[in-house]
């Protein structure tokens, strides 16, 4: 993989990356998004978003999980993709461990129906017990029975708030918070300008049909960011982008 801005580095090595997609330890969090889309914006290919990633977007995607103190997912994503187990291998908790973080990331669900199974690998098969946070309006019988396989905060009343969900992140010291969409977490948290990094692979193909785009929900808003860096790995793009400083 070589980097091709901002001064071009041929053959970039682990800790390079690492360092240009370190986050910083900020109090109230920073939240980062990743994802793949084709050249042509779709997210997904037959409802799934592993047949747009390769090689050097799976290499990143484990290194940026190793940098998170929590990996926040959408409960779409959840029931589709699945997700559990180890996130980061043997080499990853080797690594945090070096660097004084928690040997791994929990998962946090982000859900206002709680339409999960608790028997779900997220929640049986986590290496760290999963957070699930909802809103105060979820159903009781449902956050019981996931309070069992883990623990559910409330951030928001009727809809999850992405404010309020960073800073009950935040109360538990998980401040760098690394999100793996989907289209309609992302879309809430552009929304509300609760959004400081986006990690965008670019895979050199077209989907065309109806798939979603990254960010999707009911209303329009312009959330500018800056270019930060530009990777090449097999033809695929690694843009990352931080949030533009306000205006004036
Ligand atoms: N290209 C990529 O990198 C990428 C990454 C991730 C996912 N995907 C794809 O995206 C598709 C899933 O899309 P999606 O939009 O359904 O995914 P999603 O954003 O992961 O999940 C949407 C669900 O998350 C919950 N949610 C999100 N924001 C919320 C908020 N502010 N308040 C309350 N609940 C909130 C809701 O769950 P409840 O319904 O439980 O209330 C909502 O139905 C899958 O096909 C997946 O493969 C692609």
């Amino acid at each position: 993989m070589d980097r091709l801005f901002p001064s071009p580095v041929a053959d970039v090595d682990d800790e390079q990356l690492l360092s240009w997609y370190a986050m910083p330890e900020r109090p109230e969090g920073w939240v980062r998004f990743n994802f793949v889309a084709s050249v042509d914006g779709a997210a997904t290919v037959q409802g799934r978003s592993g047949g747009l990633g390769n090689a050097a977007d799976f290499r990143v995607l484990h290194l940026l999980r190793r940098l998170a103190d929590v990996v926040l997912v959408g409960a779409g994503t959840i029931r589709v993709e699945g997700y559990g187990g180890d996130l980061i291998g043997r080499d990853g908790r080797a690594w945090r461990a070096a660097h004084g973080l928690s040997p791994h990331p929990p998962v946090a669900v982000v859900s206002g129906r709680l339409d999960l199974d608790p028997d779900a690998a997220v929640f049986t098969d986590a290496v760290t017990r999963a957070i699930v946070v909802t809103t105060e309006q979820a159903d009781a019988e449902r956050r019981r029975a996931l309070a069992r396989v883990a623990d559910v905060v409330d951030a928001g009343e009727a809809s999850v708030d992405p404010v309020a969900a960073v800073r009950a992140l935040a109360e538990r010291g998980l401040v760098r918070v690394l999100s793996e969409g989907g289209p309609t977490l992302l879309g809430s948290f552009q929304q509300a300008d609760a959004l400081d990094d986006l990690c965008l692979s670019l895979s050199p193909a077209l989907v065309g049909g109806t798939a979603p785009r990254i960010a999707v929900g009911a209303g329009e808003h312009l959330h500018r960011m800056e270019l930060a860096h530009v990777l090449e790995g097999e033809g695929l793009l690694l843009l990352r982008y931080v949030a533009a400083p306000p205006a004036g």
